[in-house]
């Protein structure tokens, strides 16, 4: 299965799936480009230690319709199988989700359907989630459709928030228990054909 990962910062998902796909823990998956939202994201360099192909999209410079078609266009070209939102904080165009509908997946820190929607990324869920004093946070592997973090659940995965966890510390957590876990499961799950998606409502195969 061929796969394109939209990054926009620091890559930490990008890398569990580049390091998983290497020790074979994620099995007949190939990563044929990196896609950037701007060319200062460190999961470029992460890409080209890799050797995987790397390009910048920038919806800044290109504006709404033409980052769009730009997107489309490539993914076309790349003639991938799925397209992974690993850390890739802006939003793709409405014709691009429509092309790829049930063939984008995204990583989300929360627990969807909290702590999501449009604002909600990054370090914000992790501060948000503190200062309502909710006890377990997570992450949450989910289908893209044309709403912020609206699509079906793949797979979820929770841990305590700890009495002394600042959002940093809850954030550091999640990714490596829960987002590096569950993305790169997905992955795999999407790979191996046994997730399908009936009435909205993601079912997994064992
Ligand atoms: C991750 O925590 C990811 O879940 C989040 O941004 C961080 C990027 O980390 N994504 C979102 O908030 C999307 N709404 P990374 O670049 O190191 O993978």
């Amino acid at each position: 299965m061929k796969i394109a990962v939209f990054v926009s910062g620091g890559g930490t998902n990008l890398q569990a799936i580049i390091d998983k796909i290497a020790s074979g823990e994620i099995r007949n998956v190939e990563i044929s480009e990196v896609i950037a939202s701007n060319d200062s994201a460190f999961a470029i360099e992460r890409a080209k230690k890799a050797g995987i192909p790397s390009k910048v999209i920038s919806k800044k410079l290109l504006g709404d319709e033409a980052y769009d078609e730009a997107t489309l266009s490539e993914l076309n070209g790349l003639g991938v199988d799925l397209v992974v939102l690993a850390g890739f904080l802006s939003m793709l165009g409405p014709k691009t989700v429509k092309a790829y509908a049930n063939r984008i997946i995204n990583i989300h820190p929360a627990l969807i359907p909290a702590f999501c929607g449009k604002g909600m990324y990054g370090i914000r869920p992790h501060e948000a989630v503190l200062a309502k004093g909710v006890k377990i946070s997570g992450a949450t592997v989910h289908f893209v459709n044309e709403h912020y973090d609206e699509g079906p659940i793949i797979l979820q995965k929770a841990v305590d928030v700890l009495p002394d966890d600042t959002p940093e510390t809850l954030q550091k957590r999640i990714m490596k228990e829960c987002e590096q876990v569950i993305l790169p499961e997905a992955i795999n799950l999407i790979a191996e054909g046994k997730i399908e998606v009936v009435n909205n409502l993601v079912r997994v195969r064992k």
